[in-house]
C-alpha cells in the first residue's frame, strides 16, 4: 500500500518494447520539474550486461538517471537476472523465487525516501513472478493508479483491450494510457487509436509519435506527456 505521503503509477504495456522505459522516464523528468522529489522502480528485470563486472541493466540504469531521488539499487531493482528471457523462469534458473513480499518492503522502503513513485513493469501485466503471482498482483499489492502504454502497431487492440481488462479485474484505477507510435508504418493508425479511445473508458493521456532519432525523443517525449493528472496535489515535502 502506498504511504499516505508517496503517490506513485505502475507503468505497464500492452507487450514487451512497446515503450514503457521511455514513458516512465519521462514522466519521472516531467514529476521531477513540479518540484517533487521522484524515483522509478524496477521491481524485476531480466537482461543484463556486465559493466566494469558489475551485471547492468539498461531500464534500471535509464529510470535512475530519470530520477531525482537517489537510492540503493537493492531498493530501486530489487531482483536483476542476467538472461533476456521470462523473468520466473530466470529466476527458477538462477535457484531464486521473485517474492512478492520482498518487493512490497523494497517498494515500502522507496516511500520513505520519495514523494512520488514510478514503477516500471516487465513485459505485460500478468507476467509471472512465481506459482502464484504475476505483475498485476503487484500493482494490487501497491495499490497504483495504472498508465498502459500501447504500443501502436499491428495487434495491439486486443492486447490492450485485455490488459485493460486485467487492470480493472483487480480493482485498479486506470490513470489513463499512451499511444505510443512503436511502428510509424502501422496500417489505419488513426482508426486504431478510434478504437482504443472508444473501448477504454479511462483518458488517453497522450499520443507519442514515432521518434526515429533518440537524440530529439526525449525532449519531444517531455513536450507532450502531461503528468498533471497522475499527480494529485501540489508539491510537498516527504515525512
Ligand atoms: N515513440 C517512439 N518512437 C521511436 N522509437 C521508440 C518509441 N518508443 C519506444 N521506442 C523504441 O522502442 C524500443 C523499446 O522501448 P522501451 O525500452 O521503452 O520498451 P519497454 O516497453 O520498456 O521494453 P521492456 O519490456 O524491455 O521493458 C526502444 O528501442 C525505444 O527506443
Ligand atoms: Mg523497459
Amino acid at each position: 500500500m502506498v504511504s499516505r505521503h508517496t503517490q506513485g503509477c505502475f507503468v505497464t504495456g500492452t507487450d514487451t518494447g512497446v515503450g514503457k522505459t521511455q514513458i516512465a522516464c519521462a514522466l519521472l523528468r516531467s514529476i521531477g520539474r513540479l518540484g517533487i522529489s521522484a524515483v522509478g522502480m524496477k521491481p524485476v528485470a531480466a537482461g543484463g550486461r556486465r559493466v566494469k563486472g558489475v551485471l547492468t541493466n539498461a531500464d534500471v540504469v535509464a529510470l535512475d538517471k530519470s530520477s531525482r531521488v537517489r537510492a540503493a539499487r537493492k531498493l530501486r531493482n530489487p531482483y536483476l537476472l542476467a538472461p533476456a528471457i521470462a523473468p520466473h523462469i530466470a529466476a527458477q534458473e538462477a535457484g531464486i523465487t521473485l517474492d512478492i513480499e520482498v518487493l512490497a518492503s523494497a517498494f515500502r522502503s522507496l516511500a520513505e525516501r520519495a514523494q512520488y513513485i514510478v514503477v516500471e513493469g516487465a513485459g505485460g501485466f500478468r507476467v509471472p513472478l512465481d506459482g502464484q503471482f504475476d505483475l498485476g498482483d503487484l500493482a494490487q499489492r501497491l495499490q497504483l493508479p495504472v498508465v498502459l502504454v500501447v504500443g501502436m502497431r499491428l495487434g495491439c487492440l486486443s492486447h490492450a483491450l485485455l490488459t485493460a481488462e486485467a487492470i480493472e479485474r483487480r480493482g485498479l484505477t486506470i490513470a489513463g494510457w499512451i499511444a505510443n507510435r512503436i511502428d510509424p508504418s502501422m496500417p489505419r493508425y488513426r482508426a486504431n487509436v478510434r478504437a482504443l479511445q472508444e473501448r477504454i473508458a479511462a483518458p488517453m493521456l497522450a499520443e507519442v509519435p514515432h521518434i526515429a532519432a533518440t537524440g530529439a525523443r526525449r525532449a519531444r517525449l517531455d513536450a507532450i506527456l502531461d503528468v498533471s493528472t497522475l499527480v494529485s496535489c501540489a508539491p510537498r515535502k516527504a515525512s
